[in-house]
């Protein structure tokens, strides 16, 4: 049984929140937490569904031995219930999400909504910047960011993990 149920969110789809995810799980396989947690990711917009991870951060992710399995998706009504938080990369996508969660009212579900960046423990920042239109230094700087708030959540869930 999974303790922990986790969605990455940010924009698109392509970028930061499947690296956020590829991340994650990367952290858990060193653990053998894999088991343990469910890790999902989505964005507040729909012009990517279906697509993978895009090609720089997949190629930057690489780099770093991690891998980005995921496909597109954009965020639904039920993954309020579905998970256990959700993790947003920057403030449109908090702000976008906790409208979602307004829309739904008392039916929210139990999901908790927090930046991701709140979870970092080396970096001070309040957003994970949205590389896209950047070069490839934004994609390096979101990976060192992820890494850094994954390391942190991490250590956040593993009471819950025992
Ligand atoms: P992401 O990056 O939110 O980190 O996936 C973006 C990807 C695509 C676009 C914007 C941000 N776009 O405008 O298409």
């Amino acid at each position: 049984m999974a303790e922990q149920r986790l969605l990455f969110v940010c924009l698109g789809n392509i970028c930061r929140s499947p690296a956020a995810e590829g991340v994650f799980l990367h952290l858990l396989a060193q653990e053998g937490l894999e088991d343990r947690v469910v890790v999902d990711s989505a964005g507040t917009g729909g012009w990517h569904v279906g697509r993978p991870a895009d090609r720089r951060m997949r190629a930057a992710a690489e780099r770093r031995g991690i891998h980005l399995p995921s496909r597109a998706r954009q965020i639904e009504l039920a993954d309020f219930s579905r998970f256990d938080r959700i993790l947003t990369m920057d403030a449109d996508n908090l702000r976008a999400v906790q409208a979602l969660a307004r829309e739904l009212g008392p039916r929210s579900g139990q999901a908790q909504i927090e930046p991701m960046t709140s979870h970092c423990r080396r970096f001070s920042v309040g957003d994970v910047p949205d590389p896209y239109y950047g070069g490839d230094q934004g994609f390096e700087h979101v990976l060192d960011l992820l890494e850094d708030a994954c390391a942190g959540l991490l250590e956040t869930l593993r009471p819950a993990l025992r």
